[in-house]
């Protein structure tokens, strides 16, 4: 017996698809604008991907690229022009920011109605508060993959493995939405594996590669690896591979479902971007959120 294993890449793209419905449906094209400051290689492929699919899904992408040098004034600026211009629907500021700009400063300035990637300290309000606003991609991705998954989550015990502001925080929060019984476990926990043998559903999210084993996880549970780790590769010298914060084969033995990496929350990520570009745009043009988009 083994676990299924959860295409995350064939949900994301069922997601795109529905995102694109959800355009055809609108008065108007929504418009994505990206800020890249810098040369970073990873970034620059992310922010293509973003371009890519925004385009693919019917709306209209505006890229911003600056220089690495650029200074936060000038930055700030830019994004100030973003949240004036009627135009634009949703903004993401490419991160991290290369050293000497101040990120916080920066996300900071990004109109809460625009913050497409649920980073401002009004959108991170409004999740706490169980108020309407535009939730973190990647954590509302883990949640949509859990429910395709199990249904209705009420009442299973979720434990989220990391505290982060980007993932664990929010995750715990739109698990705890879905009426679940939440626990954030961390680094200061006592006896981790314990902790993590207690969860239906289980959403490793510490950058810790295969740090989770098979005899952490309650057998038949359900496992979302946000963890994208880098690592060298055994079978070819000198190249690297990518690998979860769940030690993947095994684990696989016991878990009910378990996301891979790579193909699994990863893809999810620029999908939930999409729908949330949709979902600003409605929620400032006074459109209702087409029903394609609920999950
Ligand atoms: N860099 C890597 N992932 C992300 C993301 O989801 N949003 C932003 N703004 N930067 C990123």
């Amino acid at each position: 017996m083994s676990g299924t294993k959860i295409d995350g890449k064939a949900y994301a793209e069922n997601l795109r698809h529905r995102v694109a419905d959800a355009v055809k449906s609108l008065p108007s094209q929504p418009t994505l604008a990206v800020v890249l400051v810098g040369e970073d290689p990873a970034s620059q492929v992310y922010v293509a991907n973003k371009a890519k699919f925004t385009v693919e899904t019917g709306m209209r992408s505006l890229e911003h690229k600056l220089p690495a040098q650029t200074d936060e004034d000038t930055l700030i600026r830019l994004v100030r022009t973003l949240n004036e211009d009627p135009e634009v629907d949703g903004i993401l500021v490419q991160l991290p920011l290369p050293k000497g700009l101040n990120s916080d400063r920066v996300i900071a300035e990004i109109h809460p109605d625009k913050d497409v990637d649920g980073l401002t300290e009004a959108s991170a309000g409004r999740l706490s508060l169980g108020k309407p606003g535009l939730r973190p991609c990647t954590p509302t991705g883990c949640v949509m993959l859990a429910k395709d998954q199990l249904g209705d989550l009420s009442g299973k015990h979720c434990v989220v493995l990391g505290r982060s502001i980007l993932v664990g925080k929010p995750a715990a929060l739109l698990f705890l939405e879905q009426n679940c019984t939440v626990t954030i476990a961390h680094s200061r926990t006592k006896d981790l594996p314990a902790v993590c043998r207690e969860a239906d559903i289980l959403v490793p999210a510490v950058g810790r590669p295969q740090m989770v084993q098979s005899d952490w996880i309650k057998p038949g549970a359900c496992v979302i690896d946000v963890g994208i780790n880098r690592v060298d590769s055994l079978k070819n010298p000198g190249k690297t591979r990518l690998v979860g914060d769940v030690n993947y084969l095994p684990s696989k033995k016991i878990a009910g479902s378990i996301t891979p990496v790579p193909g699994g929350v990863g893809p999810m990520t620029i999908a939930c971007l999409l729908r949330n570009t949709v979902i600003a745009a409605c929620m400032r043009r006074d459109w209702d959120v087409p029903s394609v988009l609920d999950f």
